[in-house]
């Protein structure tokens, strides 16, 4: 079996059929329609039930590049400087009800997520369900000016988790979703409680690596430094050139880092936003 098979591990049509039995039941749905969405997902089968319903079914291929990934992304941390600070998932049920569980600490927060319904199991495949927002952007998607708009909000939500002793663990343009002008963190799968201060840095350095294409590295950090201190994004920092190695960022760490530098050289100098 090639290797992208296995990671990618879709799911046969049986056991699809058999998420699809225990939520028409659990829903009490006569006739239910399920729409796949056209993501190439490495980490779950994300479908929408009736227009109401956002469901992700884990596989145990999924946990298991979950893992992976985690594995590669402590690698990572320590090539930054620190003990890797990722938790891995072994379970298609426990990591769906971790994602519930973490969706629900960030609404009691404030911060702004698609309202969590529940998780359960069905044939040992991981069953997450939450409501649907049907019209959205991604962050990755905006236009200067509308992201512009957005990037106080990010730091906000982002600094009210951090004040909890939260951190989100995977943020990147299409797991910050904009719904009705608000700002909504999805793919909880990583967010960890009692996360240390490192997990806190590498949020702040994902949500500059993913500001900074398109609103420009200078504008990313004076929307930080809105609720983060000088001293925080010189953390951060530590952190940008592991970011951009994952494909899933495309900005310039070098210059990011400089202005970092630039800002820290003249701590004094007024929050330019
Ligand atoms: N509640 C939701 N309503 C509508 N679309 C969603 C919702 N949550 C996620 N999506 C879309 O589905 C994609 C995959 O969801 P995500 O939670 O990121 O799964 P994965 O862990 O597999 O990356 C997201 O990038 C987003 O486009
Ligand atoms: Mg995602």
């Amino acid at each position: 079996m090639q290797l992208r098979q296995l990671v990618r591990g879709t799911l046969d049509w049986a056991r699809l059929e058999q998420v699809a039995q225990a939520l028409a039941e659990r829903y009490d749905r006569q006739e239910m329609r399920v729409e796949f969405m056209n993501a190439d997902n490495w980490l779950s089968t994300p479908m929408v039930v009736d227009d109401d319903l956002f469901v992700k079914v884990i596989s145990r291929q999924n946990t298991l590049v979950h893992v992976l990934f985690t594995t590669g992304r402590n690698l990572g941390a320590f090539t930054a400087g620190t003990e890797g600070f990722f938790e891995g998932y072994q379970n298609p049920y426990e990591m769906a009800r971790h994602e519930l569980h973490a969706t629900e600490r960030m609404r009691e927060l404030g911060v702004s997520a698609p309202a969590p319904i529940e998780a359960f199991e069905v044939d040992g495949l991981g069953v997450l369900v939450l409501e649907y927002l049907p019209e959205y952007e991604s962050l990755g998607q905006l236009s200067e000016r509308d992201a512009t708009q957005q990037a106080p909000q990010l730091f906000s939500a982002l600094r009210t988790l951090h004040d909890e002793g939260l951190a989100h663990g995977d943020l990147r343009g299409e797991n910050v979703l904009i719904h009705q002008g608000g700002l909504y963190f999805i793919d909880a799968t990583n967010v960890a409680a009692d996360a240390r201060d490192d997990a806190r840095a590498y949020d702040v350095a994902s949500a500059l690596a993913s500001l900074s294409p398109l609103i420009g590295p200078a504008q990313s950090v004076e929307a930080a430094l809105i609720y983060y201190s000088i001293a925080e994004l010189l953390e951060a920092r530590r952190f940008l050139d592991f970011v951009a190695i994952r494909p899933d960022y495309d900005f310039a760490a070098a210059t990011l880092k400089g202005e970092i530098e630039k800002r820290a050289a003249d701590p004094d100098a007024p929050v330019g936003w």
